[in-house]
């Protein structure tokens, strides 16, 4: 695939078919996404592949955690609101997504589902886990940026969709009890991937962007 389709394809893929995903391909994903650049070339990230029954156990644990009201306490401090014009764009994909799910505001329950939906990664059967260690400088986030963003432009060219997911690293304490996180290091998020299900009615969602004069200043 070429690098622009590539960059086109790549979008949140949020319902996942359930068949597997052969180790093959995975690992060649991760060796693209190794070519990330990073500062000085320190490679910081360290990921945790995880696949089968586990995906399955950690996104029911989640729900359960998040059905009791579980107090979240992610390693990484995640934004609790954002300043305009963030805010808008932020609210706007969650009014996109629900108008496309056919979930109403009053609609409590619906809400909830799509919700624990994120914490089961939409149905993917694998999930990597991003780990940082402890006490790196805010550039090691710079350089799991680009890690990720190359892992997730190389599963698109392999066919497969990915979604970058917070809502895997919300329940740190419940991915501690399933994975064997090194002392030291910290779990900043995971990412579902898979096989995108093209009859998910999410997956026909196209977020938007800005034009560029918003954002770019020619001087
Ligand atoms: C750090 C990060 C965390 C995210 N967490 C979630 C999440 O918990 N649930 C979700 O549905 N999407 C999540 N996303 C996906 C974003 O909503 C998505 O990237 C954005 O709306 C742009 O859409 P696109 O990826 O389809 O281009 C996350 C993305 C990033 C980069």
């Amino acid at each position: 695939m070429e690098l622009k389709q590539a960059v086109k394809e790549r979008r949140s893929v949020r319902g996942f078919l359930p068949k597997p995903v052969p180790k093959k391909n995975i690992t060649t994903i991760l060796k693209q996404a190794g070519r990330a650049p990073s500062w000085g070339n320190t490679q910081s990230w360290e990921v945790l592949i995880v696949s089968g029954d586990r995906v399955k156990k950690m996104g029911e644990a989640f729900c359960q955690k998040a059905r009791e009201g579980t107090v979240q306490i992610p390693e990484f401090e995640m934004p609790k609101s954002f300043p305009e014009p963030y805010l808008s764009r932020y609210r706007q994909v969650g009014k996109d997504l629900f108008s496309i799910l056919g979930i109403q505001r009053d609609d409590p329950a619906k809400r909830v589902e799509h919700s624990l939906n994120n914490f089961r990664g939409f149905g993917a059967p694998v999930f990597i886990y991003l780990l940082l260690d402890e006490g790196l400088s805010p550039y090691a986030f710079l350089d799991a940026g680009l890690f990720i963003q190359t892992l997730c432009l190389s599963a698109a060219d392999l066919g497969l969709g990915t979604c970058i997911l917070a809502a895997l690293a919300r329940y740190p304490e419940v991915i501690r009890t399933y994975l064997p996180i090194p002392k030291g290091k910290k779990i900043l998020v995971g990412i579902a991937l898979g096989y995108p299900d093209q009859k998910a009615p999410a997956n026909r969602y196209r977020s938007q962007r800005e034009p560029l004069t918003n954002w770019v200043t020619w001087i």
